[in-house]
């Protein structure tokens, strides 16, 4: 597993849509997650959400290749919502080097106060097109200095095994049955009915859930 994240990337403002005009506009951004604001997404997911969430999903969400995935969303410097995001491979059961990989939304959250104004959408739609992107293209090799010849042929071994060849081929969510906004939401988006995983929950009624999916390649 790589090691977590320590640099935040704010990403270029977004223009909100709230119903009612707010003067002046507020700054709306989307933030990277690293050791010094996962707790901010812990308190926002145990804010919003009946699920606790393990102190593994809280490490794995900061892994560096999860960047573009996982973020916060601030409203005037303020953070009110998050996304987290894991790939998998399809299917779930043959995580083979060719199989197609797919971005599972893991959570997707806005403060009710701040709600209604496009952030949820927003930050929805960053993933969608980040995973369509993905996988970004390889840096461009470092000239080798005086002296690396002999450690020229270990360097490439490790780049190819550690970087992700693999095309996005959709992205898909679990939302608990029943939750008609939330599905009607993510219909919006451009997500389809993909099945229902009955007893997908443990903890909370009703238990299934309906998987939403968005081919993107
Ligand atoms: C789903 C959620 C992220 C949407 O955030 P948002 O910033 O309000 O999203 P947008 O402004 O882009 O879209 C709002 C629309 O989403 C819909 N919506 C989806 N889920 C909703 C919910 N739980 N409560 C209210 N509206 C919801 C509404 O139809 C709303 O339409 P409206 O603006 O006409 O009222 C937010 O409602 C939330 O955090 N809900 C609780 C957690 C959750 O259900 N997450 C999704 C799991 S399936």
């Amino acid at each position: 597993m790589s090691t977590a994240a320590t640099n935040s990337t704010v990403s270029a403002p977004f223009t909100i849509t709230s119903k009612t005009p707010i003067q002046p506009t507020p700054r709306v951004t989307l933030s990277s997650l690293t050791i010094n604001n996962v707790g901010t997404l812990r308190a926002l997911n145990s804010a919003i959400f009946p699920v606790s969430y393990s102190d593994k999903y809280y490490t794995e969400v900061l892994e560096s290749s999860m960047e573009d995935f996982n973020k916060l969303v601030y409203y005037a410097d303020v953070p009110v919502g998050s996304i987290t995001c894991r790939f998998e491979s399809s299917p779930a059961s043959s995580p083979s080097t060719s199989s197609p990989l797919k971005l599972h939304i893991l959570t997707l959250n806005v403060l009710p106060a701040y709600r209604s104004q496009g952030l949820g959408a927003h930050l929805l739609s960053h993933v969608v097109e980040k995973a369509g992107e993905f996988p970004p293209p390889a840096p461009a090799p470092a000239a080798p200095k005086k002296g690396d010849a002999a450690k020229k042929a270990e360097v490439k071994k490790v780049e190819v095994k550690e970087r992700e060849t693999r095309k996005v081929e959709s992205v898909f969510v679990h939302c608990q049955v029943g939750n008609e906004e939330g599905k009607k939401f993510y219909q919006r988006g451009g997500f389809e009915e993909a099945g229902v995983i009955t007893n997908y929950y443990s903890k909370i009624e009703p238990r299934d859930a309906l998987r939403l999916e968005k081919n993107i390649n």
